[in-house]
């Protein structure tokens, strides 16, 4: 796939979008003139073509021949949709839905190579479609950026980024990442298609999800993020969207459109401040527009998906995205058991240990992670959150001794009253002498 920075080179240059595929009519072929689609053949009529080859109801010898029929009675101002229900092609409700189809079918993007098979969902950036790649017959996933947005240099940049991120690692927990490209001014990245759902559809589906099944989901993130930062990678949008599940019960960590390498100072320093990432789930380091942004960034946003897995609501909600972000910096977290009492000890403890506010504070690797949910798992002590409550503990002790200690000397101590007794009298026999010499 491509894989150059935009800015040193440019994107790839439009391929032909008006070239058919081998076995598709060409507007030329289907269409002789552009009437709105009704009588002597139109843009929507080769549409409607294409369609009825791709959806095998009938071979391109027969389209073909519908085409020369409407040529042939362009004086006799013929329906292509009824040359075709005459030849017994399709029948007429076929048509109409066809016709539906083709109406959408418009403003999807036609790749060479690619057929277009249905919208899989849209995001804030993009949308995305199941293709067929032609070439090795297989289904793909087709993240396309919207026209609107071809003209904004850093959006392109970004999105080039995406792909080259993705490219560049190979990994069973991440969506791989296929080719880039764009046609006329519109961009796209094809990734592994991901026969499944979203965490975030799993989530609403069955509002909680079981402690047990939640960490062997976070296992497989972090066992992508263990890869993805030792690559030099840190995603910055880790949510529930962005962690797809398999029929299998797979899990593929999507969308690196906002991971960077963390060697890529200059494009952090032009981002400063800017807060990429979705608030319900953003560590606090990018609410503050941090530039060196590391694993723990990572881990928290995975930390908040676990809340949300585990409890069934988001750890910080606000009016607005300022508010959320507001919590995120300020807000102490409510321990997941609390909200949902039966969550297990140890796992309330990783949630809390992961969304940490200081970096610092948190597991500082996707490593460290794997090795405390691998002994939730098997019901042993925690290694790093167990460390990170000691110390709880040791300052929980430490505060009750002073307590005592306060409380000790709080109680009246003759011994303590008689020296200084004896000490405040010392010091006044002292004044006297001095006062004394002084007059002298
Ligand atoms: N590789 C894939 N395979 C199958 N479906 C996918 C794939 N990538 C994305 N999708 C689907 O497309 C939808 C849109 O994805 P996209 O990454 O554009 O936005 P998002 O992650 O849902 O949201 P946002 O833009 O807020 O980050 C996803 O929610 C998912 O349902
Ligand atoms: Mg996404």
């Amino acid at each position: 796939m491509s894989t150059q920075p935009p800015s040193s080179t440019p994107p790839p240059q439009p391929s032909n979008p008006g070239a058919g595929r081998p076995g598709q009519p060409t507007p030329e072929s289907a269409a002789a003139s552009d009437s709105g689609g009704s009588r002597s053949g139109s843009a929507s009529d080769s549409l409607l073509a294409r369609l009825i080859v791709e959806r095998g109801l009938a071979p391109q010898s027969e389209i073909d021949a519908a085409v020369a029929a409407l040529r042939a009675n362009a004086g006799q101002a013929r329906i292509f949709g009824d040359i075709l229900i005459d030849a017994q092609i399709i029948t007429r409700r076929q048509l109409a839905r066809l016709r539906n189809e083709a109406e959408s079918d418009k403003t999807i993007l036609r790749i060479p190579g690619f057929q277009m098979i249905r919208k899989l969902g849209a995001g804030a950036m993009a949308t995305v479609y199941l293709a067929k790649q032609v070439s090795l017959d297989r289904l793909v996933a087709v993240k396309i950026l919207p026209k609107q947005f071809s003209t904004d240099q850093a959006f392109i940049e970004r999105f080039y980024r995406e792909g080259q991120a993705a490219a560049r690692l190979s990994d069973p927990n991440i969506v791989g990442a296929l080719e880039l490209g764009r046609v006329g001014d519109q961009h796209y990245f094809v990734m592994e298609y991901v026969d499944g759902e979203t965490l975030h559809d799993k989530i609403v589906a069955s509002k909680r999800i079981k402690d047990k099944d939640a960490l062997a989901i976070v296992r497989q993130v972090a066992s992508a993020l263990k890869h993805a930062h030792a690559a030099g990678f840190v995603h910055r949008d880790i949510k529930p969207k962005n962690i797809m599940i398999t029929r299998a019960g797979g899990v593929k960590l999507a969308d690196l459109g906002l991971a960077r390498a963390m060697s890529d100072k200059k494009t952090a320093e032009a981002e400063r401040h800017k807060a990429f990432g979705t608030p319900y789930y953003i560590s606090p380091e990018q609410v503050r527009g941090a530039v060196d942004l590391g694993p723990p960034a990572d881990i928290y946003g995975l930390g908040a998906t676990l809340f949300h897995m585990l409890t069934g609501r988001v750890p910080f909600e606000g009016r607005d995205p300022t508010e959320v972000m507001r919590h995120h910096l300020e807000s102490p977290l409510v321990p997941p058991d609390q909200i949902v009492p039966g969550i297990p000890q140890s796992t309330a403890e990783i949630v809390e240990m992961m969304m940490q506010k200081k970096a610092k504070d948190r597991y500082q690797s996707a490593m460290e992670l794997i090795e405390d949910i691998d002994l939730a798992i098997a019901g042993q002590p925690l290694r790093y959150a167990r460390a990170e409550i000691n110390i709880a503990d040791i300052a929980s002790q430490v505060e009750g001794t002073a307590q005592t200690e306060i409380q000790e000397s709080a109680r009246p101590d003759h011994e303590s009253i008689l020296g200084k007794v004896a000490i405040a009298g010392l010091a006044a026999l002292c004044i006297l002498l001095i006062v004394l010499l002084i007059l002298k």
